[in-house]
């Protein structure tokens, strides 16, 4: 079995990024909002790429948290060389310390000689307490694990060319892996801006490709690229009209809005059928505007989506997510085939 433990910031969009990066395991909700698990097997070194997922825990399980002892007697423990064990809390607090557990799990793996090394660990063992639903899951961990994990150091606003309509990283990486699941197709976002969804595409190594039709953008998106260490095209084009690799597997993409006028409808509108009556087989996720009343970390939200049906695509579902107080926006999550998948 494996345990998918997501981070807090938005729990349906981590799970939506989930669903689509291990597309060939059952993902199932637990009562945490914050776990899911499965039965079936994946490429779980994915975990790695993934923004709202912390990591994977393999070989391990899940029960409800009721003493140290139970999670004592419920590990599978077996010798390993250079390990660390890793405690931490989801959603408030078990009647227990993390590093009381780290000890006591500690201990456990010491007695069958297991070897440690808690500066670089080849082997991590984590076990999460889940506050939320009283639960606590254990396993090997695969991915990066809690934390901020280097996302702050890729703040949009320390890149060279920043504007206030720079997308926020996590979400960028959330929007990539959700639109093209593990597909090593092309990834091209037709109205780029400033080049985030580009860097975070670049930095999972997908082939990417990025389109603006002000030359100002391009050039920024360049600088951009260079400085994040990264390789995309990025071309003076206009999405409506553009003629889209042989190989896409998705466009991602945050068009114009703010005035929410017939002009940026239409912009969408044209750009959608320029896309679907090239490809048949095309994710796609489009970030927009939506009232703070949508938000909704937990569950899809309700939408008008006809837009997206009249320009060949599929609504799969749409998510509220908060930005500040008084502005959020809508990720709408669609392709151009027929497929749905849920949990
Ligand atoms: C909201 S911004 C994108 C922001 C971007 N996601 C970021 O993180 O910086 C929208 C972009 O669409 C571009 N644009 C507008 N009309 C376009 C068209 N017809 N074709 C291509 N790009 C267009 C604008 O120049 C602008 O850079």
């Amino acid at each position: 079995m494996a345990v998918i433990a997501l981070r807090g910031w938005h729990p349906a969009v981590a799970r939506a990024e989930a669903i689509a990066m291990f597309p060939e395991a059952r993902l199932v909700r637990t009562p945490a909002r914050r776990l899911l698990t499965t039965d079936d097997e994946s490429v779980w070194t994915r975990a790695q790429y993934l923004s709202g997922t912390e990591c994977v825990l393999l070989g391990g399980g899940i029960m409800e948290w009721t003493s140290i002892e139970d999670l004592l007697s419920a590990i599978d423990v077996e010798m390993h060389e250079s390990m660390a064990v890793e405690c931490w809390r989801h959603e408030g607090k078990l009647p227990i310390g993390t590093k009381e557990v780290e000890k006591k799990v500690g201990g456990l793996f010491h007695d069958v000689s297991s070897t440690f090394n808690l500066d670089s660990p080849v082997n991590r063992f984590g076990i999460v307490l889940d506050a939320s639903a009283g639960l606590v899951a254990w396993g090997w961990i695969e991915g990066q694990g809690p934390g901020k994990q280097g996302w702050s150091a890729m703040r949009a606003n320390n890149r060279p060319f920043f504007k206030p309509v720079s997308l926020e990283p996590r979400l960028a990486r959330a929007a990539v892996n959700i639109a093209a699941g593990p597909s090593n197709g092309y990834v091209v976002d037709p109205m780029c801006g400033t080049g985030g969804i580009l860097i975070e595409s670049a930095l999972c190594n997908r082939p990417t490709l990025g389109i603006d039709s002000d030359p100002e953008m391009v050039e920024g998106t360049k600088s951009n690229l260079e400085w994040a260490g990264v390789k995309a095209e990025v071309v003076r084009g206009d999405a409506t009209r553009h003629t889209y690799p042989d190989d896409l597997c998705a466009v991602v993409v945050d068009p114009p809005y703010g005035r929410n006028s017939q002009g940026e409808v239409e912009l969408l509108a044209n750009t959608l059928r320029n896309i679907s009556s090239q490809h048949s087989d095309c994710g796609l996720v489009v970030i927009l505007p939506t009232l703070p009343s949508d938000v909704n970390l937990d569950e899809e939200i309700d939408s008008e989506t006809s837009l997206f049906e009249e320009c060949g695509f599929t609504v799969q579902k749409v998510l509220g997510i908060p930005i500040h107080k008084s502005l959020a926006r809508k990720m709408v999550i669609a392709s151009t085939s027929l497929q749905v998948r849920e949990v």
